[in-house]
């Protein structure tokens, strides 16, 4: 995702259809373009067919190599063909020249397994990715190349990236992962977002996009390269659309040979510490993909994220929570998100029935009304395709080939063999259902705490000097969050009260004098640059500052991220200016140095037993055995303040309970724990806490979904047109059960439905999240439901009046509205 300047943008790998006489045949792949993967006008052509993709990003060190495949089995299901993801090159080479392609970085492993359960890969290379992820996904180590500017016409950043580049591309080709050679990758990117940061190089952002795209294209992959919001894009690699309305916004591939590809739909949006979650609707996304394949001849869609999963370690980019996209239709476990997950699959079986005129056909669209039209597609044969789109903000009947339709508000309909409405963007048929934490373990007894003081460093601890006031960033080459920085002050009075006023350019600081606690500050996702004002007491004599700087991941868009300054900026003591005087540094944590949150550095640790009251830079140590079973699990850490966690020396990640959202409550306040971190027994947790916390109030909590909510009413008839008069309907819907309205319910996998805890077939009032019998309400409703359902994985409830055993209200439309608990 490339951030804006008022967030962040991602590229969806979209294709649109372009319906041009004469199509332009762009070969990339094999000799005939049989095998391996072009493109023309309409879409991507595979083994020498169009077509019509679904695609969802899954970042494969989000998540952990065991809970791949089940990730991957979840987008199938829900009806994706492409599972989309970045490459993460500080991940592969945090050192120069040093590769790491193990565990959560097997990007092999993880496109293999995309391959055997016969989905395709779209690798979005960058190297450049921004995503939310340190740095943009750059290694630290490039900001120390004499003469570097990155993503511009700049030698040494053009070496570095090709190097990389080349590196993936072979990786790729020796184990055969390219479709040219038969594997998934059908599709990669090159740059990202580019336009965002192009202006800003002047003469030498141009050349560049010059030069990336001929680079890529150099490496014969034999598949399509994209750049996403890069309209300028050079043939033959392909522009594409980021964003959360590319129906709307995309201004079209820039030749008519290239289809219209939309990299990232996004299905929320990142949420930083002291940001809201961004909540975007089932109902809404599907009204965005449908109008981008029906407006823009869309033939591609990527959802981003299809699964976030988590930050985990120092990996998130400043200010970003430890959670990743957990509003998508996989959460940040990987459990199934509904009614997203469900709607969207059913958006993509409707569109799949479609795929005919879609990608064969010609297309034609008119005026039904105002702010409604119909887009058709058709093919020679006659066969039909339509999307009946009402942008207007009231519900309408429209009049389409002599059939009246009803057309909800900002809704589009879907038929496709354009007599029957296969779906509707608004109407959600699938089922609800509810997370619930559930505290499996708590640690709320002190003995089960030892607690290890941070030392505080004063001047004479250090061993680097400066006299001034030094760039975080590049005194600790991100190997830390932390930096001390440390000064002598003489005072000539005893317990003078003066005020110590810093500005920093770092993301928070923590100010100690003679080791005492003196106040912490920090900035915002939106203003980084921050001031830190109090009163201090200075001894009579040396007195020793300690002012610890802290980032909070490192910046991941913008251009010239190599020249940022980060770190304090000018330190004044009752209005003197100390900046230029002596000053001791000290990267990073004792304890981190120590690798306190690892077996062997714990146990050389001085660890005491749990003190009455916590003090700010304090290590916590605790041991536990893994919960039965196998829900996710995570710790609630809402009594903690700032830190970071450890399990077994995994990086769980950070946490910063203590700012909250404008609403007044944490960002996040459970932190995902992957079960392939932990053993049976005896797993070590290490936190390390900033601020003051209170670890006994911390508990370990399963993950599971507890609720499953169904809402339909009898007029709701996703699958039979509308077209049909009310008594016509009434009787199809006798003869042939399968088009009854029906609710269906299920659990997650082992777990059953073992209590109603709703069920009224009449008027209810609300609808899922909160619900009341209204003034019709079938008597027998309950135990028809619990019938039918108490006892098992899913069950299906027919909306009838003979089901319900009589009619408790005749002449009005009645609803079923069942909640149901999952245990
Ligand atoms: C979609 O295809 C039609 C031709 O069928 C063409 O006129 C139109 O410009 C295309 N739209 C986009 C956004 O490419
Ligand atoms: C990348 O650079 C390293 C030296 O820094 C070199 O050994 C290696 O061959 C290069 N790889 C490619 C693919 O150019
Ligand atoms: C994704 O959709 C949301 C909601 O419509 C929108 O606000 C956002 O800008 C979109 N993202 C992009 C990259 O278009
Ligand atoms: C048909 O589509 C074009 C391109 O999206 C649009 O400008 C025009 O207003 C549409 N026509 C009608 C009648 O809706
Ligand atoms: C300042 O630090 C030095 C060296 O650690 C120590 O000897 C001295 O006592 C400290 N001064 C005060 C006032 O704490
Ligand atoms: C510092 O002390 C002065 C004088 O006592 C007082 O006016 C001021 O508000 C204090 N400042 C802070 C930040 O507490
Ligand atoms: C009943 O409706 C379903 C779904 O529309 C359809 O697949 C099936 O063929 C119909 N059966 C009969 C007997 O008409
Ligand atoms: C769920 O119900 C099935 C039978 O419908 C039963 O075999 C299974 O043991 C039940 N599972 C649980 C967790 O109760």
């Amino acid at each position: 995702m490339a951030k804006s300047k008022y967030g962040t943008v991602r590229l969806l790998c979209v294709s649109a259809l372009v319906f041009t006489a004469a199509l332009f045949h762009c070969v990339l792949g094999g000799n005939d373009g049989s095998d391996g993967v072009s493109y023309d006008g309409r879409s991507l052509i595979v083994n020498g067919e169009h077509k019509l993709f679904f695609s969802g990003s899954i970042h494969y060190p989000r998540s952990t190599p065991d809970m791949w495949p089940s990730l991957i089995a979840k987008a199938k299901e829900g009806g994706i063909d492409v599972i989309q993801t970045y490459v993460f090159w500080n991940l592969h080479e945090p050192h120069q020249g040093r590769y790491e392609f193990s565990g959560r970085r097997d990007i092999v492993k993880f496109v293999k397994e995309i391959q055997a359960q016969g989905l395709y890969a779209c690798l979005r290379i960058g190297p450049f990715i921004e995503a939310e992820w340190n740095y943009g996904g750059l290694p630290f180590w490039l900001h120390d190349i004499s003469g570097i500017v990155y993503r511009s016409d700049n030698e040494p950043f053009k070496f570095y990236m090709q190097n990389f580049t080349t590196k993936i591309v072979n990786m790729m080709k020796s184990e055969g992962l390219y479709a040219s050679q038969g594997g998934p990758i059908i599709l990669s990117q090159i740059e990202n977002e580019y336009t965002l940061v192009e202006a800003a190089f002047r003469e030498k952002g141009p050349p560049y996009v010059r030069w990336a795209a001929d680079m890529a294209v150099s490496l014969q992959t034999g598949v399509p390269w994209s750049m996403c919001k890069q309209n300028d894009a050079p043939d033959p690699v392909i522009n594409t659309c980021n964003g959360m309305r590319c129906g709307e916004t995309f201004p079209g591939p820039n030749t008519p040979n290239k289809p219209s590809i939309w990299t990232e739909n996004w299905t929320s949006f990142y949420q930083t510490y002291g940001g809201e979650p961004y909540i975007r609707s089932a109902e809404e996304i599907a009204f965005h993909v449908a109008l981008f394949i029906a407006a823009k001849n869309g033939t591609y869609v990527n959802y981003y994220m299809y699964h976030g999963g988590t930050n985990f370690g120092r990996s998130a980019s400043a200010f970003m929570i430890t959670g990743y996209y957990d509003q998508a239709p996989l959460d940040e476990y990987g459990l199934i998100r509904e009614p997203k997950w469900g709607h969207l699959k059913e958006l993509h079986a409707a569109i799949k029935l479609c795929s005919k005129p879609l990608l064969t056909g010609t297309k034609s669209n008119f005026s039904l009304g105002k702010s409604i039209e119909a887009i058709v597609f058709k093919t020679k044969s006659g066969e039909c395709a339509a999307f009946l789109v009402n942008k207007g903000a009231t519900d309408m009947n429209v009049l389409f080939q002599s059939v009246t339709y009803e057309l909800p508000l900002s809704s589009i309909s879907i038929l496709p063999d354009c007599k029957n409405v296969a779906f509707n963007t608004r109407r959600v048929s699938v089922q609800y259902n509810t997370r619930s934490m559930n505290a499996v373990q708590k640690f709320d007894s002190n003995v089960e705490w030892q607690e290890f003081k941070e030392s505080i460093p004063s001047f004479d601890e250090t061993d680097l000097r400066a006299n001034e006031l030094l760039e975080h960033t590049d005194t600790t080459k991100d190997s830390s969050d932390y930096l001390w920085y440390t000064l002598r002050v003489e005072a000539d009075s005893p317990d003078s009260q003066q005020t110590l006023k810093v500005d920093s350019l770092a993301h928070a600081m923590h100010a100690f004098v003679n080791g005492l606690y003196a106040g912490s500050a920090h900035g915002t996702y939106k203003e980084k640059g921050f001031s830190l004002e109090n009163n201090i007491t200075l001894r009579n004599g040396i007195n020793n500052i300690s002012l610890l700087s802290v980032m909070v991941g490192l910046p991941d868009s913008g251009a010239f991220l190599e020249s940022r300054v980060a770190g304090l900026r000018r330190v004044r003591i009752q209005g003197e200016d100390f900046s230029t005087q002596p000053w001791g540094y000290k990267v990073g944590l004792s304890g981190e140095q120590s690798q306190i949150f690892l077996d062997s550095g714990s146990s050389n640790a001085q660890w005491s037993r749990l003190g009455d009251s916590s003090q700010p830079l304090t290590w916590y140590k605790t041991q536990f055995d893994a919960p039965p079973g196998d829900d996710p699990i995570a710790l609630n850490l809402g009594s903690m303040g700032k830190g970071a966690v450890w399990v077994n020396g995994w990086g769980i990640g950070r946490y910063w309970v203590s700012f909250l959202t404008p609403t007044g409550e944490p960002s996040q306040k459970w932190y995902n724990v992957p079960r392939s971190f932990l053993k049976p027994t005896g797993n070590l947790l290490v936190i390390l806490e900033e601020e003051t916390g209170n670890p006994v109030g911390i508990s370990l909590d399963s993950v599971s979904i507890s609720k499953t909510c169904g809402q339909v009413s009898e007029s709701h008839y996703p699958l039979v047109a509308s077209w049909m008069s009310a008594k016509k309907q009434r009787a199809s819907r006798t003869k042939n059960k399968s088009r009854r309205p029906k609710v269906r319910l299920s659990c997650p996998t082992n777990k059953n439905i073992s209590n109603i805890l709703f069920a009224s077939f009449g008027t209810p009032s609300g609808d899922c999240q909160s619900y009341a019998v209204g003034m019709c309400h079938s008597p027998n409703s309950r135990a028809i439901v619990e019938h039918a359902c108490l006892g098992r994985a899913k069950c299906v409830i027919p909306i009838s009046n003979r089901n319900f055993r009589g009619d408790p209200c005749p002449f009005v439309t009645k609803t079923l509205l069942v909640d149901a608990q999952c245990t």
